[in-house]
């Protein structure tokens, strides 16, 4: 009786795709906003792709942020693809968007992976935004209560991240609360995996000083509470993606919650990632599951990280080839205050996998 769920979420899924209702994280198309477009005018919202009603209504009363948030949606990109680019899946597809492959349609851990950072990003970008001053709605966050230990002090614009969180969470959940469509199942695993990036944004809110005093003395130090980059939130996120959980619709209690599938009655942590389907391994190209295969993936021989030809090329072997680099060399110091470099070139062996 293994085949019959998965015969229905098929079909689920066909219904879903042919009506366009799994709009989840459809507004990552916003990284391919033309320039040329002000978002200076509410017309402009419909203009946008990827967006449910709900968003077109916030991009409508929140003009002022779209730039953030489509920045936001460029930087997504970017550190998903650094985060993964030692691995057999490696965020191309989210390139894809707005119409992405199973991979990302379906509740897979690397949809929950992406769901995390998008909500992460969004949030971190309008925090970000409110310090530099670039949102007429927000300004610096608040001076932390307890004291910033000897020899510091409170000063300089904290990331309003209490707005980033409010606003961010706004946008990027909006597609998972319209009624009537996707699976439940579906619904709650993105919410989760939404607030576990928001989560893993507020760990990251660190001290930041600045020393002032005579010539760098550093006798009073300036203290704010900042954020991390978003690559870094995204290097804690890919943690918790390789520790995901899977987990099942069940009725826990009165109401159907997501739990961990194995054994265990324990309710999902708030800082774990969770997913509803397993991945095929990445290996072969098979454009029906979402998987773009590892062939021509470069490798690395002396790693034994996933990045290794080993891993990388699932044991079909690889193909050497010698690739040329060009480095600055032989720097020389020039009193004051400059350096010369020479060009050097030098050959390097790489590899790719068959
Ligand atoms: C919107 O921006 C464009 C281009 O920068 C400018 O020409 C136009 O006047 C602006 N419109 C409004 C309403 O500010
Ligand atoms: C953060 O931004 C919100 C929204 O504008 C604002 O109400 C709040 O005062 C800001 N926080 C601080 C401490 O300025
Ligand atoms: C990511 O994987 C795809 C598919 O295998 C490949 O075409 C692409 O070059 C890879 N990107 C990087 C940066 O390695
Ligand atoms: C390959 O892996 C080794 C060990 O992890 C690392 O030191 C090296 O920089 C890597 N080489 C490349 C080209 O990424
Ligand atoms: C390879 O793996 C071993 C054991 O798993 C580890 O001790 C070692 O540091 C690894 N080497 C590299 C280069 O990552």
């Amino acid at each position: 009786m293994r085949a019959r769920p998965q015969v229905c979420e098929a079909l689920l899924f066909a219904l879903a795709l042919q009506t366009g209702v799994c709009y989840g994280i459809k507004w990552l198309a916003l990284s391919k906003t033309p320039p040329a477009l002000a978002l200076n005018q509410t017309q402009h919202c419909k203009q946008l792709e990827g967006l449910v009603s709900a968003q077109v209504q916030l991009c409508r009363s929140n003009l002022e942020l779209m730039h953030t948030i489509v920045h936001a949606a460029r930087e997504v990109t970017k550190a998903c693809r650094r985060a993964f680019a030692d691995m057999r899946w490696n965020c191309s597809s989210i390139e894809l968007a707005p119409n992405y492959l199973l991979d990302l349609e379906r509740g897979t851990r690397e949809s929950a992976f992406v769901y995390a950072l998008s909500a992460a990003a969004i949030s971190h970008a309008i925090a970000r935004a409110c310090t530099s001053g670039d949102l007429p709605g927000c300004s610096c966050g608040p001076v932390p209560g307890e004291p910033p230990g000897p020899g510091n002090r409170w000063g300089g614009c904290a990331d309003n991240l209490s707005y980033g969180l409010l606003m961010g969470a706004k946008f990027s959940d909006a597609p998972m609360k319209v009624k009537k469509t996707g699976s439940q199942a579906n619904k709650l695993m993105r919410l989760h995996n939404s607030e576990v990036g928001r989560q893993a944004l507020r760990a990251s809110l660190e001290m930041k000083c600045k020393c002032h005093g005579v010539s760098g003395s550093c006798s009073i130090r300036t203290c704010w509470k900042g954020l991390q980059e978003l690559r870094d939130v995204a290097a804690d996120l890919k943690t918790r993606y390789l520790s995901a959980t899977k987990v099942v619709h069940r009725p826990m209690g009165t109401r159907k919650h997501l739990v961990p599938k194995d054994l265990d009655i324990r309710p999902v942590k708030d800082s774990e990632l969770v997913y509803l389907q397993s991945s095929p391994d990445f290996c072969m190209k098979n454009e029906k599951v979402g998987s773009h295969g590892t062939q021509d993936r470069q490798c690395n021989k002396t790693s034994n990280g996933s990045d290794s030809c080993d891993l990388m090329c699932c044991g079909r072997g690889y193909n050497p080839y010698t690739d040329r680099v060009v480095e600055r060399c032989h720097c020389k110091y020039h009193w004051c205050c400059y350096v010369t470099c020479r060009r050097c070139e030098r050959t390097v062996e790489r590899y790719v996998c068959k």
